[in-house]
């Protein structure tokens, strides 16, 4: 695939600066908004119907086939095959999960989950990284950085060791990501700082160093990364036989996925690849709820590109003003001030989107739920099937439409939060939980001590004969 079929672009409409795909951008430098990467499709061989992509699975010897991300080249083509960076990212699997339906209040057949956690370094973080560590080789980038809660530095300090091809500095609030996922960055070798804040002091650092110093920044403010999110929806899709289903669930942190998902289906339906777009709900967290204030309280909206930035910049100020920080047990999304708010924003309109958010307690219920039927997943994961109940509940998603909840990330990433909740004494959950408003742990499972006695271990199991 020639590299001219690709450019970035602003994706203010009434700026549109256009960008060649070698150039390494955080902004646009004109008007300072958020990028696109964009194609003259005119010139790119899409097959014209989608279901020949799984003509692919047939040629899974060779790793672009092998890739859930690369074996849609044609939906992203930015990079020759050559500066490719695989790892074989995005084997994941869509389930029908019934038990979760039922608890979500809706349709047994109509919810499926879709497991991210599956990607090599345990959340859907991959799917962007392979395509941004791929832009990065195409540009000679020597050095990688980012600022994380937890994920995307597991990925890209993962995806620097098994390329080889970059050192990796990640930036992380103290104390602000889960363990499973500090281990990972620590583990794969990444230069880790600890910044004193949170994800959003880390995320404005990095920012000013990346630029300062010339460092290639992996956050998703580059589009290039975005371009590898979209295949989740791609992979959804295959899943379900290419009919898409009425509404994609998804948590927001920085809303990366969110804005990845309105463009994958932006250009789906401008290749004539769908014939019909499904409807978007971006899940907050209540403690981290920027999102959801602004669009349900303040009537922000993309607006075709006419957003009204007045009304982001004074919430900001308003934030600053009272010291209001992020909190969240979901620490993946705790997130105040995300990156890609405006992309998001567009990705909601295109795709008929609504926001809603959700409290710590109803997330780890929903996480326990899941787990206790499904495949587990982390905290923000879960707040996707927290935000379909409460959804269904007041209306918005009938009961027999077909939902898919992204489950974003593994359920061992974050060991701390699921001990606490099975682990709490009685259903009254412990002071951890109790600090994030978590009242009560609805589906509590805490170990039984047992003495090392044959007859105590019959009469335990006996004691528990339902469980
Ligand atoms: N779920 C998980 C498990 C995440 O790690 C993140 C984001 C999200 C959901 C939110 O996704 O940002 O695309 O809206 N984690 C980032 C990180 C911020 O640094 O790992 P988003």
């Amino acid at each position: 695939m020639p590299r001219d079929i690709a450019f970035q672009k602003c994706i203010k409409p009434d700026c549109a600066a256009t960008f060649g795909v070698t150039e390494v951008l955080e902004a646009c430098p004109r008007c300072g908004n958020l990028l696109d990467v964009c194609y003259d499709w005119e010139k790119v061989p899409v097959p014209s119907s989608l279901a020949d992509f799984e003509k692919r699975w047939a040629t899974r010897r060779s790793p672009l086939d092998f890739s859930g991300v690369w074996r849609f080249r044609e939906l992203l083509p930015f990079a020759l095959p050559e500066d490719i960076v695989t790892i074989g990212e995005g084997q994941t699997l869509l389930r029908k999960c019934e038990p979760v339906a039922a608890y979500a209040g809706m349709k047994q057949d109509n919810l499926y989950l879709q497991y991210e956690g599956l990607n090599p370094s345990g959340s859907f973080k991959d799917n962007g990284m392979t395509a941004a560590f791929t832009h990065a080789r195409m540009v000679g980038a020597a050095r990688a950085a980012c600022a994380s809660t937890g994920n995307t530095s597991a990925s890209v300090a993962l995806y620097a060791a098994c390329s080889g091809l970059l050192r990796a500095v990640v930036f992380i609030g103290k104390g602000k990501i889960a363990l499973g996922k500090l281990v990972q960055a620590l583990d794969s070798g990444a230069l880790t700082l600890e910044i004193e804040g949170d994800f959003d002091d880390a995320m404005k650092r990095v920012m000013e160093v990346s630029g300062e110093e010339g460092i290639y920044l992996m956050n998703s403010v580059n589009p290039f990364r975005l371009e590898g999110q979209k295949a989740i929806m791609y992979r959804v899709l295959e899943a379900l036989a290419w009919k898409p289903p009425d509404w994609i669930v998804v948590p927001g942190g920085n809303l990366g996925n969110s804005s990845a998902f309105g463009k994958a289906f932006m250009e789906l339906s401008e290749l004539g690849l769908v014939s019909r777009i499904p409807r978007l709900a971006v899940v907050n967290s209540t403690g981290a709820n920027t999102l959801c204030t602004l669009v349900n309280n303040r009537d922000l909206r993309w607006n075709g590109g006419s957003f009204d930035d007045g009304v982001i910049d004074s919430y900001y100020a308003e934030l600053d003003q009272v010291g209001k920080r992020a909190k969240t047990l979901a620490s993946a999304i705790e997130i105040n001030r995300p990156v890609n708010l405006k992309k998001c924003l567009r990705a909601v309109e295109i795709m008929d989107g609504v926001v809603c958010e959700v409290t710590d307690e109803e997330i780890l219920d929903a996480k326990a739920k899941i787990a206790a039927s499904s495949i587990g997943c982390e905290p923000a994961s879960a707040a996707s099937v927290a935000g379909v109940k409460k959804l269904v509940a007041e209306g918005t998603i009938g009961r027999d439409e077909r939902v898919v909840c992204i489950l974003t990330g593994h359920q061992l990433k974050d060991p701390d939060v699921t001990i606490a909740y099975h682990t709490g004494p009685g259903q009254d959950v412990g002071d951890k939980l109790a600090a994030y408003g978590v009242r009560q742990a609805s589906f509590r499972n805490a170990p039984i001590p047992v003495p090392n006695d044959l007859g105590a271990i019959k009469e335990a199991i006996a004691a528990n004969s339902n469980h």
